[in-house]
């Protein structure tokens, strides 16, 4: 599965850059959001499946020290090639390369969609891994009652609700703090989810 994600979106990854890959592009909601949530961050953030690095190159424009990450060449080189300044690095959020303690906060922001429902932990657990004690974790994703497959433009996806996933949070060892949806208006008329969690102490 994660190669099929991989090779899906490089056949895509110009296509969806042209489409996605502006803050133009993003609902002034989610900005607000993620605005929000940065704000409240001490230390580095990592743009954990940044695509074409529109958000990190956002966050970085905000102040914050932000990098991306993403397992998709064509991305990377579209990010670089769009946001010089910003530093990008092809990644795999199941196993970052990072350092234990290296971020106060990671943007998940939709780029665990596409993982199975069974291997969802793991880059939470990574996610975990790579936070400062206290760390902020804000995860995107689109909300369903339960999880399911979900119809999507370049690769099998899945929807998850709140409750399901924040049980998977737990699990991996953060606290949930926040849960937030959307309903959204045609074209793309999913309903939108975001939980906000931070990094349960250890002990
Ligand atoms: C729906 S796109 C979201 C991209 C970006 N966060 C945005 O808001 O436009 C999903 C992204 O997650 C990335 N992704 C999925 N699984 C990944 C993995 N295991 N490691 C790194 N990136 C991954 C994909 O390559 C893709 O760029």
């Amino acid at each position: 599965m994660a190669s099929e994600v991989s090779s899906s979106y490089s056949r895509r990854a110009a296509e969806y850059a042209e489409r996605l890959g502006s803050m133009t592009a993003v609902h002034p909601s989610d900005v607000h959001l993620v605005s929000t949530w940065a704000a409240g961050v001490e230390g580095p953030l990592l743009d954990a499946g940044c695509g074409p690095g529109h958000w990190t190159a956002y966050l970085r424009e905000l102040g914050h020290d932000a990098r991306g990450v993403d397992q998709v060449a064509g991305f990377i080189e579209h990010a670089r090639a769009s946001h010089p300044s910003a530093p990008f690095a092809i990644g795999n959020v199941d196993a970052l390369d990072d350092p234990a303690d290296s971020y106060g906060g990671v943007l998940a922001w939709y780029s665990l969609i596409h993982h199975e429902p069974e291997t969802i932990r793991r880059p939470l657990e990574e996610f975990a891994r790579v936070l400062r004690p206290g760390g902020r974790l804000l995860v995107g994703f689109f909300v369903a009652d339960n999880v399911k497959p979900l119809d999507h433009a370049v690769v099998a996806a899945y929807q998850w609700s709140s409750a399901v996933l924040g049980k998977e949070l737990i699990a991996a060892g953060f606290d949930v703090e926040e849960t937030h949806t959307r309903t959204a208006s045609a074209p793309n008329p999913r309903p939108h989810g975001a939980i906000l969690a931070r990094l349960r102490p250890a002990g």
